[in-house]
């Protein structure tokens, strides 16, 4: 981070103007530094929603979203998905290079030696209603991790951020399975230490005691490659939930378990869930008009679910990667003539030739299509977001210890513009 050159800012009051330096970084847009702002203007900024408003410097994930840029630690999205496995990335994400062969093999046992949950954090599943949705039981299961590694809760110390990150990293996966599992009434398939972080997962959602699983390589490769594009996004809601929590000095796994509470938001991780809950809803390609035409509405609030983002103006680059996907995992499972795959590719050729979408630059998002193959996978729709969470969560906690590591980090204490009733007094 170096200072480029300075801003003069006059507020039109008649006092001197305000000098604030610009500092560039490596890539992407300068800031204005404001952080000597209010002391020296008894002003605040306004930003709601974070428009214009950089939370943080990071060196993780960078963006750029006209041009529909990912890198992670650098490296492009698509090279990245092409090349690499979903743990080599998180190797990458959190130590910011990729590993060689021993550190993999070395990182991935790492994993492995993780991958089980303490018995007694099995029995909370039993306080839950069958029908909980997994989401609600990720929230409560992740937190409560919390009360159970003491050992490692210095997180001023990088091997105790080290250990709880690998932890969470290892664990989710049988969380999420398990929350489905106890969902659907069949007993917990317990990780196996010989089988890949993807394909693991795949064998404690599917595999049932009384037969043997083996998922298709197509299948193996289409989560990794789910889990490989949702595992950053810079500083996106969930992510900045995960900060802020973080910033008090709160513990990894209480910290973890906010950011999935944030990420199961419709307008943000829920999206792939609420993508096919609207594409149930439309039933078939004859109603897309009427839906297209709510959604162009604006005295109606009806958004079509799986297009917009807040970053990506032109393209998203993880969206054309899933499409990809998309179309192999159909293809492999001879799915194409589904009644909602049919729906889904015929709504994405209307909005993607419809005025309304091409102005506002509302492209299918990655939600989109990652629905899509998750329903072509046999994962059921309520168990998406937490997919998401799941793969997130590196993401998640190579932000955390990067913030926690920063000797410029503050407690998070955003300020606001009252609009209420003035000072009164009570008449008596
Ligand atoms: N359907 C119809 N109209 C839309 C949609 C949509 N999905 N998204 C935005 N618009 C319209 C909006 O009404 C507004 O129109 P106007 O200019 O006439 O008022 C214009 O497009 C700009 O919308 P905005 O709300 O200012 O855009 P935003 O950047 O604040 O919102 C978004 C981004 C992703 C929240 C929004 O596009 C949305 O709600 N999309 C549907 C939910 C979704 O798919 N979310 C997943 C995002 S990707 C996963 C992730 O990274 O978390």
């Amino acid at each position: 981070m170096t200072q480029k050159s300075t801003a003069i800012l006059d507020l039109g009051n008649g006092s001197d103007p305000i000098e604030l330096p610009i500092l560039s970084g490596t890539m992407g847009p300068d800031v204005v530094d404001i952080r000597t702002f209010h002391a020296r203007s008894g002003m605040f900024t306004y930003d709601p929603g974070y428009l214009s408003t950089a939370s943080s410097r990071s060196g993780i994930t960078f963006i750029d979203g006209d041009e529909g840029i990912l890198l992670y630690r650098g490296y492009p999205i698509e090279q990245l998905a092409m090349n690499c496995d979903f743990t080599e990335v998180c190797y990458l994400l959190m130590k910011g290079e990729l590993p060689d062969r021993d550190q993999k093999s070395t990182f991935d046992n790492a994993i492995k030696g993780h991958s089980m949950l303490h018995e007694q954090l099995v029995k909370f599943y039993t306080g839950f209603r069958r029908d909980a949705h997994p989401m609600a039981v990720m929230v409560g299961v992740v937190g409560a991790l919390s009360a159970f590694y003491h050992d490692a809760m210095d997180i001023t110390e990088a091997s105790h951020r080290e250990l709880s990150a690998l932890r969470l990293i290892a664990k989710l996966p049988t969380i999420t399975a398990m929350a489905y599992k106890y969902n659907i009434g069949q007993p917990f398939i317990y990780p196996r230490n010989d089988l890949s972080y993807s394909e693991n997962f795949l064998h404690m959602m599917f595999a049932v005691p009384a037969e043997e699983y083996k998922p298709s390589p197509v299948i193996v490769r289409a989560l990794d490659r789910i889990l490989i594009l949702h595992a950053d996004h810079e500083q996106n809601a969930s992510t900045s939930t995960v900060r802020l929590a973080g910033s008090s000095g709160a513990n990894p796994f209480a910290c973890i378990s906010a950011g999935i509470a944030c990420l199961w938001g419709p307008a943000h991780g829920g999206a792939n869930e609420a993508c096919l809950n609207m594409l149930e809803e439309i039933g078939d390609v004859s109603r897309i008009d009427e839906y297209i035409k709510r959604a162009k509405n604006k005295d109606d609030n009806y958004r079509l679910m799986g297009f917009g983002h807040r970053v990506y103006k032109n393209f998203d680059p993880r969206a054309k990667l899933m499409r990809e996907t998309c179309h192999e995992v159909l293809n492999e499972l001879g799915l194409h003539n589904d009644r909602l795959f049919k729906l889904a590719l015929e709504l994405e050729r209307i909005a993607l030739e419809d005025e309304y979408f091409i102005s506002r630059k509302l492209y299918p998002n990655v939600d989109f299509y990652s629905g899509i193959v998750q329903r072509a996978l046999g994962i059921p729709t309520t168990m998406f977001t937490a997919i998401f969470a799941m793969a997130r969560t590196v993401g998640w906690v190579a932000q955390w210890s990067e913030m926690i590591s920063d000797p410029e980090y503050k407690i998070g204490r955003p300020r606001q513009l009252y609009t209420g009733t003035i000072m009164r007094d009570i008449t008596t």
